[in-house]
């Protein structure tokens, strides 16, 4: 696919993607989220990646959300369409298997804000803004806001910032525990990949079954613990297993091939 949305560059292994609409504060539009959804699922399996950065242009925004002057006038049925297709790109990015890192720069709002809480970690710079404004709009959050937010900050908090609208800034969104680290303004995407160097020095399969594990604990109907007994038996018979306790006794470091 060509991406018009998206800038992507690739860096030792680790693949930089940007969202490119700087005029309008990198607001997800249509294409924007079908190029997401080519990227999360078919691009980003296809190579072989230590992660990905996900991150805005401009010093301004991250993203500000879904594109409202193109979605308004939307009925029920296309708006919970469009619910529905943001769920499955956002669920995507989520299940990826390898770690996505959010360097937020600016603005996390509606839809960006629930971007960057579908990556498996953010990165803030000291100057991003995050916030579910939707009730300004007389509407609520479409791309999983109502849900990942409570899984981040809990309900008391997550149920203020909903129902009021209101902006934290990158402070408090870490004492908050929705982000992971917060740095001076134009460091974030050094810092993610930096994050992301450091996941690449660990077993590749148990990197993914982290992530298919953590997961696990939100999936409903699912047993996260079962979950966590089956992955752990996959990981003991992996020659990344025979590597890294190898490695251990040798006192060495253990050079994992990802099978
Ligand atoms: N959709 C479409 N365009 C947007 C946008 C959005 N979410 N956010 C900003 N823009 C556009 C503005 O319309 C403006 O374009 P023009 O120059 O053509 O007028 C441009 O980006 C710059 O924005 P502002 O002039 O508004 O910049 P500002 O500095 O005055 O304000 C802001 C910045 C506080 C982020 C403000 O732009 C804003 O409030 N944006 C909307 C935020 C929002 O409500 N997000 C939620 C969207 S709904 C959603 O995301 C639902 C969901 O969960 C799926």
């Amino acid at each position: 696919m060509d991406y018009s949305n998206l800038l992507l560059a690739e860096e030792d292994g680790i693949l930089i993607v940007t969202i490119n609409r700087e005029k309008a504060l990198n607001a997800l539009n249509t294409q924007t989220m079908l190029e997401l959804k080519h990227l999360f699922t078919e691009d980003v399996p296809r190579r072989s990646l230590k992660g990905v950065v996900l991150t805005g242009a401009g010093p301004k925004a991250f993203v500000a959300g879904a594109d409202i002057k193109e979605f308004m006038g939307l009925g029920d049925q296309g708006g919970q369409e469009m619910a529905q297709r943001g769920h499955d790109i956002f669920f995507a990015v989520e299940r990826c298997s390898v770690p996505v890192v959010a360097a937020v720069n600016g603005f996390a709002l509606g839809g960006g804000c629930e971007l960057a809480m579908a990556c498996h970690m953010r990165v803030a710079a000291a100057s991003a803004r995050f916030g579910q404004p939707e009730v300004n709009l007389g509407i609520i959050p479409g791309y999983g806001g109502t849900q990942r937010l409570i899984q981040y900050i809990g309900k008391s908090k997550a149920m203020e910032l909903l129902l009021t609208a209101d902006m934290i800034d990158a402070k408090e969104a870490h004492r908050l525990g929705l982000v992971n680290h917060v740095v001076p303004a134009g460091e974030e995407v050094g810092h993610a990949k930096a994050l992301i160097e450091k996941t690449a020095t660990k077993g590749p399969v148990a990197i993914a079954k982290i992530i298919e594990t953590v997961n696990a604990y939100f999936a409903e109907g699912t047993d996260g613990f079962a979950e966590e007994v089956k992955a752990f038996g996959e990981t003991t018979r992996t020659e990344d297993f025979k590597e890294g306790a190898s490695a251990f006794t040798e006192k060495r470091k253990p050079n994992f091939k990802g099978s």
